[in-house]
């Protein structure tokens, strides 16, 4: 994947830092020793958890050389770490492995995730948290204009659309022998986007990269055009002319 760009993503920073937000809330530990933010972006989310926990080591972790910049900028105190979350492990003291919104990249993440809880001390926790909207307008739109454009025969434009997510009780049965505590919840927001093609630059920063980066320019333009079109038609304007985001979220706490 092209690397993730951190002045898109960050675009809508305070919608975008609320689930890290409700997750960093439900962490059941005082004072972790060690904390690693896996897929830290600009460190937005690392943020948080340096509010929370003041007394931790916290360490954020991305594969993108561009999130690491803005996060290191952002957190001058921190260390941040350019890996790969398949193949990574936590060192000894890591009591808390935080992932807000990266997990769902990686096709075997339940298996990844069994691996990471495995890995901690007793009493650690790893808190995940997933968007789970492969099944919205705004999504189903990207596999659509993917299917249909001059690109479609494009292997990675093909491999773009992300599956949905397994269900809750796939989860439960694969991580519940590994911890002592689990709890698994999904929230759903509605972002208040101050118009349709605000949707279009929201998943500019995120689930249409992966359709993006293999095009050129014009392709690019006509991609988003085509998806604009779309959006337009699905998301109404309310009575002030912005229109709302639907966005279900997946939330788990594992304690080992
Ligand atoms: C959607 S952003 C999340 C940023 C931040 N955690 C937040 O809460 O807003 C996902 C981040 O995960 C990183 N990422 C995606 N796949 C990764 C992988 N396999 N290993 C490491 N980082 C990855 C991307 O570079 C990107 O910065």
């Amino acid at each position: 994947m092209e690397d993730w760009s951190a002045r898109q993503y960050l675009k809508f920073e305070d919608e975008r830092t609320r689930p890290p937000r409700d997750l960093v809330a439900q962490v059941p530990l005082q004072r972790p020793r060690r904390i690693v933010d896996l897929g830290c972006g600009p460190g937005n989310s690392t943020e948080l958890l340096v509010e929370r926990f003041p007394q931790s080591e916290v360490v954020g972790l991305d594969s993108s050389p561009d999130m690491l910049r803005k996060a290191r900028e952002r957190l001058p105190k921190c260390a941040f770490i350019e890996a790969e979350i398949a193949t990574w492990r936590p060192e000894p003291g890591t009591d808390l492995i935080f992932g807000n919104a990266v997990m769902q990249w990686l096709p075997d993440h339940p298996a990844i995730m069994r691996r990471l809880l495995e890995a901690l001390p007793q009493g650690g926790v790893l808190a995940i948290q997933m968007p789970d909207n492969t099944r919205e307008p705004a999504l189903r739109f990207q596999r659509e204009v993917g299917e249909s454009g001059p690109w479609k025969d494009h292997p990675e434009v093909k491999a773009a659309p992300r599956d949905d997510l397994p269900s809750t009780e796939e989860y439960y049965d694969l991580l519940k022998p590994a911890c002592s505590r689990i709890d698994i919840w999904h929230t759903v927001y509605n972002h208040v986007m101050p118009s349709p093609a605000a949707i279009t630059e929201w998943f500019k920063g995120s689930s249409l990269q992966p359709f993006l980066s293999p095009l050129d320019t014009a392709a690019r333009e006509k991609f988003l055009t085509a998806y604009t079109e779309k959006v337009v038609g699905a998301y109404k304007p309310r009575f002030d002319g912005k229109v709302l985001l639907r966005f279900p979220r997946l939330f788990i706490l594992a304690v080992r």
